[in-house]
This record gives structure tokens, C-alpha cells and sequence, in this order.
């Protein structure tokens, strides 16, 4: 892990292969591999960029080191990405709460998006969400008790979820 955080931080230093330096890991990759022609290859060092498509806040709940999210996941461009593969930077994701409020997030170069339980204190479940890029819009209408979007939005599907959040 430690040499290859050493090797993206050099990436960085050169230039090269790398998309997103600050603190992330993102290497550009076929598109038979991952649509986007991104992946991460940062393994488990904190960042906003880091495991696309992970179970972000199961992983989190388990790490004392790492910060606590009340919503967290990515939007990716294919239905069906491999775990690690980046989504698609700049959509919006609007997540209204049970008390109608709404919080937008952006998701950033790795199609990450999360809110931080600092910032939604009084986050009421469930929630709604909404997804939108450009002319696209997704929504979700089921309301839902977790905010592990990950824990559903898996690479075929779980708990009746088609796949990845996604804009396809
Ligand atoms: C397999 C475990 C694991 C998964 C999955 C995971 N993380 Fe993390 N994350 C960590 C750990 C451990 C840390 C804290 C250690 C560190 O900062 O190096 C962390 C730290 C972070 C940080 C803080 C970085 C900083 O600069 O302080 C952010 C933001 C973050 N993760 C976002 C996410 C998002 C968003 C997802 C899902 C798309 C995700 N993580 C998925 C393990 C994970
Ligand atoms: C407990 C499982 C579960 C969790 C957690 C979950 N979802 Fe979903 N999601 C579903 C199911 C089931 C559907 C399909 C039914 C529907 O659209 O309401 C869906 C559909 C969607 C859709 C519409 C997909 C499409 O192609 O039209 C979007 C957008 C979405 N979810 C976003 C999110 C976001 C954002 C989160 C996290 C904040 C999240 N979901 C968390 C189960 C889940």
C-alpha cells in the first residue's frame, strides 16, 4: 500500500498518468475496463476519490480513522461498473430527508459524493434521492432507511436495486 501511494504521489510529481492529484488516485484505464476510462488505484488511503462504488459507509463504520458519513456513494455512467471504477464528476445528487429537507451534493472526479454527519445533524430517515447531469434526471422514490447507497447499488443489483446509481 505504502509503495503504492509513494508511486501515485510520484504519478503526481511527473504529471503522468494521473487525473485527479490531489490526494487521489485515479489512473486512466480502457473503457472495456471501466466506462469512464478511470479507475482508482489508491487501495484503502483516505480520500474523496477513493474505492467508487465501495460500501463507503460500512467500510467507514468499521474504521475508527475514518470520517463518519450519514449518505455516501457514487454516480457512474454505466449501469453496471466494476467496483473501483470512477463515475461521472459534476452530477447532483439531491437527497430529501423524511423532514422534506433537501441537501444537494456534487459528486467530484470520481463520481464520489457523501454528507458528512457534521454537516446533517438532524438528518431524519428515510430519504428520497434524485440525480441529475445535465438534460438527465433519476429518481428514486422508494424511501430508504440507509444511506449506505452502496450497499444496494451494487455491480448487478442488491435488494431490488438495478445496478449502479447511473446516467445511462
Ligand atoms: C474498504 C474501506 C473503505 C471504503 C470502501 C471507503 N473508504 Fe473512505 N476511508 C477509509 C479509511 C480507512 C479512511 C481513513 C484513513 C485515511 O485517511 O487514510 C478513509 C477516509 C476517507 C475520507 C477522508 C479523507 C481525508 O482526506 O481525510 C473520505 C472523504 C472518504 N474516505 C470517502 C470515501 C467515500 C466517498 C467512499 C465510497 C465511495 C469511501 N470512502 C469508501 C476506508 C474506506
Ligand atoms: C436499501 C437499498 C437501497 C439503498 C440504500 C439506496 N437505494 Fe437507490 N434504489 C434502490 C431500489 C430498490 C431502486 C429501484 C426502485 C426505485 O427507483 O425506487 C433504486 C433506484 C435508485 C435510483 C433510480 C435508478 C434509475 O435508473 O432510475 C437512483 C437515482 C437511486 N436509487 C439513488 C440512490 C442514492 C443516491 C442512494 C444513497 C443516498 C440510494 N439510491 C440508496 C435501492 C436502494
Amino acid at each position: 500500500m505504502l509503495r503504492r501511494w509513494s508511486l501515485a504521489a510520484l504519478g503526481c510529481v511527473l504529471g503522468s498518468f494521473h487525473v485527479g492529484c490531489g490526494g487521489g488516485s485515479l489512473e486512466s484505464v480502457s473503457t472495456a475496463e471501466c466506462a469512464s476510462g478511470k479507475k482508482w488505484t489508491g487501495g484503502d488511503s483516505g480520500s474523496s476519490e477513493m474505492h467508487p462504488g465501495g460500501d463507503c459507509i460500512q467500510c467507514h463504520s468499521q474504521r475508527a480513522d475514518a470520517p463518519r458519513f450519514v449518505v455516501a456513494g457514487t454516480v457512474h455512467s454505466a449501469a453496471h461498473e466494476a467496483n473501483d471504477c470512477a463515475g461521472v464528476e459534476g452530477a447532483q445528487v439531491v437527497i430529501t430527508d423524511a423532514k422534506q429537507k433537501a441537501y444537494t451534493l456534487t459528486t467530484n472526479a470520481a463520481g464520489n459524493f457523501y454528507l458528512r454527519a457534521g454537516d446533517a445533524q438532524d438528518f431524519a430517515f428515510p430519504f428520497t434521492a434524485r440525480v441529475t447531469h445535465g438534460s438527465v434526471e433519476r429518481a428514486m422514490s422508494t424511501p430508504q432507511s440507509t444511506g449506505a447507497c452502496g450497499s444496494c447499488h451494487t455491480v448487478t443489483g442488491t435488494a431490488g436495486a438495478p445496478g449502479r446509481i447511473n446516467l445511462e
